[in-house]
């Protein structure tokens, strides 16, 4: 994979140096001479399961001056890995050995919107949340939210595709994305920064760097439709008596609420108990037993009064409902309350990172079958002799319910070998049964690469790889991930 690539040397980023003297380079060579510690943010990934090995990160603040910098790597064969807030979860954005960090953190402007269309032109380093803090005043909203917000760039939330909590609502970055401007692997700048809604010209470029993890090209600018702000946002918490429960549970949901519903979200007990432990209140006044599960549902509507009458006849049918569907629910009150509900569900991975260390599984399958598929792979690691004893400390389940996504995590006492080889291939066997996605939204990174058969027939993967080598025949842009 790197033999026909080469390592960057001093005299390279001394080089580099001298064609961008405004560019911000991070590097251990002389001049700079960097410790390794202030490389290590670079090189490690959020969970810090990856470790790369990266002498030098640049940090261009211009699409003119990425396109410089990889038109050098492309004429001097040196490796790049794509950064952008480096919150991915499956390696793609750290190196896998010593391969040029191109950081987009200094692309961070916003360059156009459009009140009346709602578009949204920016640069592709610009933080999600700050992009949605830019947009409240002119009464518009991102049509992505995560729990990275803080950090994620929009250029890594295309590059990954990231789905989120707003996905049931506003649909995946697919639809929303009207165009991007992207560096391809030799420097070119492909300008496919389109504002306009329908554009049926042919194929459709810029939707395979949606998704590609940085294996294409560097996203540089990305146009995309922001829907208008609700005016009227509500959320529930339900404590749920057992998984079975859940099915009925979403379709009166559906049936309450149709198109105001906005997100419909799950987590089972394990996860409730972490989260309460690491930071979180309990938000529950009443005991809730034994309740086995947790749905956090919102709605997102025109009329405040309208929707609470709706979200309090909804309340009513589920408490009163004769299988007893839920063991009680919250509806916040306020604006704190909502948010502290929502604080609750996306603090859940944070949450598990101080409960140890994490194998994160992001995939799809039917909804209804997120439990046995969780009891299935804890049976299994018990088989295994690695739970409860033997560095498995907890398996449990979260997401995004009402889009068939599940996150299975098991927590262990450290990142494995043997554990590793415990869950894995088996849950992807599991994946595979059901005709389901190994990766619903997280993407391939370095983690899957060697799995993607699993979601992937032949034909699928051979035509994959002759996109990669049609962009990048010389293998230089983000090499060992996504399809090798
Ligand atoms: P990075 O991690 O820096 O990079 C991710 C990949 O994209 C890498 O392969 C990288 O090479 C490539 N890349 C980054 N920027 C560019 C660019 N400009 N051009 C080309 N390639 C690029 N993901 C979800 O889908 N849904 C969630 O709900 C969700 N919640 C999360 C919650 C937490 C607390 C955390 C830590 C992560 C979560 N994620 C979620 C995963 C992650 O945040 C997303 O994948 C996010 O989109 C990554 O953005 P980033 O800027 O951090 O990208
Ligand atoms: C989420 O839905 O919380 C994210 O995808 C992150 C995770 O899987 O932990
Ligand atoms: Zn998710």
């Amino acid at each position: 994979l790197f033999s026909s690539l080469r390592s960057l040397t001093e005299q390279d980023v001394s080089h580099l140096a001298s064609i961008l003297p405004s560019t911000p380079i991070i590097s251990t060579f002389s001049p700079f001479n960097n410790s390794k510690d202030e490389l290590d943010s670079f090189n490690t990934d959020w969970m810090k399961k990856y470790h790369g090995n990266s002498t030098t990160v640049v940090k261009p603040r211009s699409t003119e001056e990425v396109s410089q910098i990889v038109h050098w790597c492309w004429e001097n064969r040196v490796a790049i890995v794509p950064q952008g807030g480096n919150t991915g979860l499956v390696g793609g954005g750290v190196p896998l050995k010593d391969e040029l960090v191109i950081n987009l953190g200094n692309m961070n402007k916003i360059r156009s919107f459009d009140p009346v269309s709602g578009i949204l032109v920016a640069e592709s380093g610009c933080v999600l949340e700050s992009l949605s803090e830019y947009l409240a005043p002119k009464g518009h909203i991102m049509p992505l939210d995560l729990g990275a917000k803080g950090s994620c760039q929009i250029g890594g939330n295309v590059s990954t595709n990231a789905g989120g909590l707003r996905l049931l609502r506003y649909g995946s970055l697919h639809g929303s994305v009207l165009g991007l401007e992207v560096v391809l692997p030799d420097g070119t700048i492909l300008d496919q920064l389109s504002t306009v809604r329908k554009d049926n010209t042919g194929y459709d470029l810029k939707q395979l760097f949606i998704g590609a993890e940085g294996t294409l090209g560097i996203v540089t600018g990305v146009s995309i439709l922001t829907p208008a702000a609700p005016k009227a946002l509500n959320n529930v918490l339900l404590a749920v008596p057992n998984f079975s429960k859940i099915i009925p549970i979403f379709r009166t949901v559906r049936a309450h609420t149709s198109e105001i519903l906005s997100a419909f979200e799950f987590f089972d007990r394990t996860a409730y108990e972490i989260v309460c432990r690491h930071g979180h209140r309990r938000p529950f006044q009443e005991d809730i037993g034994d309740a086995q599960c947790f749905i956090l549902l919102e709605t997102s509507g025109g009329r405040k009064e309208h929707d609470e009458e709706k979200l309090n006849d909804l309340l009513g049918t589920l408490m009163n409902s004769e299988e007893n569907l839920i063991t009680t629910g919250v509806l916040a009150q306020s604006p704190f309350q909502f948010a502290s509900i929502w604080a609750m569900r996306e603090g859940i991975t944070e949450a598990l990172t101080k409960e140890g260390k994490t194998y994160k599984y992001d995939i799809s399958i039917p909804s209804g079958s997120f439990k046995d598929v969780i009891d299935e792979i804890r049976e299994h690691l018990r088989a295994q002799g690695v739970y409860p004893e033997g560095g498995v400390k907890a398996v449990l389940g979260y997401g995004h319910f009402g889009d068939g996504n599940l996150h299975l995590n098991v927590v262990t006492d450290g990142y494995s070998p043997k554990i590793a080889s415990a869950i894995e291939p088996r849950i992807y066997e599991i994946v595979s049964r059901y005709r389901g996605s190994i990766s619903a939204e997280h993407g391939i990174g370095s983690h899957k690469t060697g799995v993607l058969h699993y979601s992937k027939g032949e034909v699928s993967r051979a035509w994959m790889k002759k996109i990669k080598d049609l962009f990048d025949e010389r293998g230089i842009m983000n090499p060992g991930k996504v399809i090798i």
